[in-house]
């Protein structure tokens, strides 16, 4: 076999494929394709839009502030995944669920795993600061059979907006967060505090970036969950405050009807409360697979 001819007029015409030639000798088979496509799409980009060597070092220096701006704390790249609507995209390609399961969104950058478990009607507002929320509900299969011991994983904001991973200084560690086992029957409960809607972190390279463009960078109010139980598909979710502005221009494409629910308020004194209930559906896992 002759070898290729070796491509020495590397152009704007052939770019992208002069480089997706040399990769056939690439030893991993899975990942060739993948950079092909890659960097056509790139190649693609730079053709539409004409980058000066100048521009193109903006660019890498953006990049490399997103990753400076990374630690174990905040997650700048998540962030940028977000607002980009490529972690709401995922989630719709990976997790169709059928009709009647809770669906997936986004987890974002604030979930923590190493989070206490808690006994069933514990509170996890851990400064009692904000508006008393009790939180309730089921965790059932799709025909409506309870998931005894579900796992729910819950954190959610303060009633300022801010998460406790947000404001080390300020907040105690696990405030708002925590892991409760469903009963026999698959119920849930536990009280919190009604959290604030929020803009996305704009004092990092993300947040400056849109803010620069006009982009909204709000977040409508909301608790985050995530639902597992061997055999089933773990849910990672939402549940939105329907009574909030913003529900409608969501910085990261989270906002689905079925997660939209109504704050029950259950006193009308000064120190008013609210209710919550919600019921998660689980799906069978695909061949075992739950994640
Ligand atoms: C959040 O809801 O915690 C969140 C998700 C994506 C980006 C920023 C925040
Ligand atoms: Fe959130």
């Amino acid at each position: 076999m002759s070898p290729s001819p070796i491509a020495l007029d590397f152009n704007e015409a052939n770019s992208s494929e002069i480089f997706a030639q040399r990769l056939p000798q690439s030893k991993d088979k899975a990942l060739s394709p993948i950079l092909a496509v890659v960097v056509e799409h790139l190649h693609e980009i730079i053709k539409e839009l004409r980058p000066t060597p100048s521009d193109w070092r903006k660019v890498i220096d953006f990049l490399t502030e997103v990753g400076h701006a990374c630690d174990e704390r905040r997650q700048e790249w998540v962030l940028l995944s977000d607002v980009f609507g490529a972690s709401a995209l995922i989630e719709e390609i990976n997790s169709r669920r059928p009709k009647g399961a809770t669906p997936n969104t986004v987890r974002g950058p604030f979930f923590r795993a190493d989070v206490p478990e808690l006994p069933l009607g514990s509170t996890i507002s851990l400064d009692g600061i904000g508006e008393r929320l009790d939180v309730s509900g089921r965790v059932q299969d799709l025909d409506g059979h309870p998931i005894a011991s579900a796992e729910i994983v819950t954190w959610q904001a303060n009633a300022q907006g801010f998460y406790e991973n947000q404001q080390p200084d300020l907040q105690p560690e696990f405030n708002l967060r925590g892991i409760f086992r469903a009963d026999e029957n698959g119920h849930f409960y536990y009280r919190t505090i009604k959290p604030a809607g929020y803009g996305v972190p704009d004092d990092g390279p993300v947040g400056r970036l849109l803010r620069q463009a006009g982009y909204p960078l709000r977040r409508p109010a909301h608790l985050h969950f995530m639902i597992k139980a061997p055999g089933f598909e773990t849910i990672t979710t939402h549940l939105y405050d329907s009574s909030d502005q913003h529900l409608g221009e969501d910085a990261i494409f989270g906002v689905k009807p079925e997660l939209v629910r109504e704050f029950e308020r259950v006193s009308t004194d000064s120190a008013p409360s609210w209710r919550l209930e919600f019921t998660f559906v689980m799906a069978r896992a695909k061949r075992g697979v739950e994640g």
